[in-house]
């Protein structure tokens, strides 16, 4: 579909590289015990074409797109598949100064746009089809800051692979044939105590980071001592770079003194994104950790897989359950689960 201009917009579900836009919904959600849980959403994810039809053909040049990610936890009952070859809850990692933590999350919707209305559209239609049949364990709305900076000051994205690397870092291949054109994705919501990182002299910052603040320039890698973040986050095997693509989104409630960077990214393979967590939160060498942490906080994790768009609506033709609710995938494999899998309870939690 193109908007009036004649370009093409995301209309379609699972466009990991859909653009970047400059308003995002990162909503992580947990499917219910209940009997019919698993087949309302069902019947809601694979007909998320029609809902993003329904709010993004309003205003096309809005850009509005959406990804959904399924977590672990529920992919065997919710897709009746076996799980795509990596896909395992959020593994902890605990560093000797940091700790990546994982939390509750079925479902991820990485709702996308340039209008936040369209955002909420397609967030209340999707929460109002889903009912009861899950509960809200997170939600942020991020916004696009000046020169797609990072509320740090730092532009954010910029080594993002383009062109062909694009597909070839984030869509799962040949390796897996039965996920073709699927991805993971790692979801982290980080806070920052901005007065102490306003503390910092620029020089000191950018060294963290690996970049010139002012004008994006790479600094040298340093190959031993202290890594900046930009060194940490590279991975570099006999096959060459491995690449993933982040779309991280500021947001921000100033009066509550939250300031945060919510960090997404979709990878081919989770092994690469997770060797990133280690190198950062476990330092390299062991002991030496990503310096961007003494002043980022994770207060979530989770991972998901993204099935193409073809899969995704192919899920309507599985029958409904009628045996009742059936046990958590995970329960015969009590490695597979973490501390945090239980659905959260507490103000907020329930959206019935
Ligand atoms: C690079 C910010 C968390 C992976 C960067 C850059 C910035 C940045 C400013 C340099 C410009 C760029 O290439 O985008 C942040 C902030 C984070 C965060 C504010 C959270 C508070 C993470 C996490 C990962 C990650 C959790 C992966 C697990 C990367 C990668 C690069 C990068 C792969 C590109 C490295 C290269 O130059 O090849 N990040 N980041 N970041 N970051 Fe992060």
């Amino acid at each position: 579909m193109t908007d009036g201009y004649g370009n093409r917009v995301p209309i379609a579900p699972q466009q990991v590289d859909a653009p970047l836009t400059r308003t995002a919904v990162f909503l992580v959600l947990v499917v219910a015990d209940a009997a019919d849980a698993m087949s309302t959403v069902r019947e809601v994810i694979s007909g998320l074409d029609d809902l993003i039809k329904t709010a993004g053909f309003r205003d096309l040049s809005g850009r509005l797109s959406c990804t959904v990610g399924i977590g672990a936890r529920v992919w065997d009952r919710l897709t009746r598949r076996a799980k795509p070859a990596e896909l395992h809850p959020f593994r902890e990692i605990v560093g000797p100064t940091h700790t990546a933590i994982a939390t509750p999350g079925d479902l991820l919707f990485h709702i996308r746009a340039d209008r936040a209305d369209l955002c909420y559209e397609l967030e209340r239609l999707l929460l109002e089809s889903l009912g009861t049949a899950v509960s809200t364990a997170d939600e942020v709305s991020g916004f696009r800051y000046f020169d797609t900076r990072d509320l740090l000051g730092f532009v954010d994205g910029t080594a993002n692979p383009v062109g062909p690397d694009l597909p070839a870092s984030t869509l799962v291949g040949d390796e897996d044939p039965a996920y073709a054109d699927g991805s993971y994705v790692v979801v982290q919501k980080y806070t920052h105590p901005l007065s102490m990182w306003q503390a910092l002299t620029t020089e000191q910052q950018e060294a963290i980071m690996g970049r010139r603040k002012a004008d994006n320039v790479e600094l040298p890698d340093a190959t031993s001592g202290q890594k900046s973040h930009k060194t940490l986050t590279t991975i570099v095997d006999d096959a060459g770079e491995h690449d993933i693509l982040r779309d991280n989104m500021p947001f921000a409630r100033p009066a509550l003194g939250e300031y945060g960077t919510y960090f997404i990214g979709y990878t081919r393979h989770l092994w690469v994104l997770e060797r990133m967590l280690e190198r950062m939160f476990i330092g390299d060498p062991p002991g030496l950790h990503d310096r961007l942490l003494d002043f980022s906080t994770p207060q979530t994790g989770s991972t998901y897989f993204a099935p193409s768009a073809a899969l995704l609506g192919a899920l309507a033709d599985e029958p409904d359950d009628e045996d009742g609710p059936d046990e958590p995938d995970d329960q015969d494999d009590p490695d597979e689960r973490t501390d945090h899998d239980e659905a959260p309870d507490g103000p907020g939690a329930d959206l019935s």
